[in-house]
């Protein structure tokens, strides 16, 4: 009986002091892994309030478009100055303010400032009427799109510093706010903090060859691989995260790619980009089908025409899918 003990006892106390290494071993290498991540977490409310202030003095800035009402969900769609066409498409149907029933949606279009005086008096003309443009004393060029999204957020930030979400789609895109109210900010639920989710890009790559349409220069960007980013055709943050956003933006250089840019400015916040559970936000075109586009958020290349034709069957889907 003793003897049988006694050969049991050694084996287990050797066992023991293998786990016991391996362990140690274990916990150090992760420990070593983790101080050569990113360590820092963001913390909603941990950080304290501060007031922006625009990067441009605003042409027209409808102050007063929040006052007294926060709503839901702002919707910031980028615009050029000339395509009255486009906007008055996207009243009509996905960017309708009274969609969503019992929802309080806010539109609001990005603009910079047109080279050419008449369009400029026009676009004066249409937001007298619809109140729903913001315009920047900035020209309004391509390489200009990141201080458009920045006029946005720094717009929230301090008219609209209550809002739960704000969206950022592009205005060449199909856009569903049923889906994403109902499925993804679910308004009955505790307001999500420190959200921020879309079509996720990891592990692009700034272009280096100098003729590429998108080359960036070591200079203006030195690491080889661009932090995580979410498509800069849609996507949806939490509203509080809006200052922190502009306040992080204001403290790095410009950078022309506005979802790139945004990216950057997560990382250093310490954001961690929500993935979508289903594909939910699409890059590419895909053919509308009622009851797919009903399970979903955003679809790239749909041009004003088409949404036109679209609209009138995909308002059946809310019923029917
Ligand atoms: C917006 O949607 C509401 C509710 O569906 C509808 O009554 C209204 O006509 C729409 N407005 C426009 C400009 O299409
Ligand atoms: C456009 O031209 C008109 C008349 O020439 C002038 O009154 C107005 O200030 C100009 N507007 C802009 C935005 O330059
Ligand atoms: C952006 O806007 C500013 C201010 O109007 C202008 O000086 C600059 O040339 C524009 N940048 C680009 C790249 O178009």
């Amino acid at each position: 009986m003793n003897k049988t003990c006694k050969t049991f006892k050694r084996p287990k106390a050797i066992y023991l002091l293998v786990i016991f290494l391996v362990s140690v071993i274990f916990f150090g290498y992760n420990n070593y892994k983790n101080s050569h991540k990113r360590t820092i977490i963001y913390v909603p409310f941990s950080h304290p309030p501060f007031n922006t202030t625009p990067l441009y003095p605003y042409h027209i800035e409808e102050r007063s478009k929040c006052i007294g009402r926060p709503p839901f969900l702002v919707l910031l769609i980028p615009s050029l100055p000339e395509d009255v066409v486009i906007r008055d498409t996207i009243r009509k149907t996905w960017a309708n303010e009274s969609l969503v029933p019992g929802i309080s949606i806010n539109r609001l279009f990005l603009l910079g400032m047109p080279s050419n005086n008449q369009t400029q008096m026009a676009v004066e003309q249409e937001s007298s009427v619809f109140h729903d443009i913001i315009q920047q004393d900035f020209l309004d060029t391509y390489n200009n799109l990141t201080l458009k999204t920045l006029m946005g957020i720094e717009w929230v930030s301090r008219i609209c510093p209550q809002v739960k979400y704000v969206m950022k789609v592009d205005s060449d895109m199909f856009f569903n706010p049923w889906f994403l109210v109902r499925h993804i900010l679910e308004p009955g639920k505790p307001d999500k903090l420190g959200f921020f989710t879309g079509l996720l890009v990891k592990g692009s790559r700034p272009r280096r060859d100098k003729g590429s349409k998108w080359y960036i220069s070591k200079l203006q960007y030195p690491k080889s691989v661009y932090p995580p980013y979410c498509s800069g055709t849609g996507y949806v943050f939490s509203g509080e995260l809006s200052p922190i956003i502009y306040k992080e933006a204001m403290e790095i250089n410009m950078f022309p790619y506005e979802d790139v840019f945004i990216g950057m400015c997560l990382d250093r916040i310490g954001v961690e980009l929500s993935k979508p559970a289903g594909n939910w936000f699409e890059g590419e075109w895909i053919q509308y089908d009622r009851c797919q586009f009903a399970k979903l958020v955003t679809v790239h290349h749909y041009s004003s025409e088409d949404l036109l034709t679209l609209w009138p069957d995909f308002l059946k889907a809310v019923e029917q899918c």
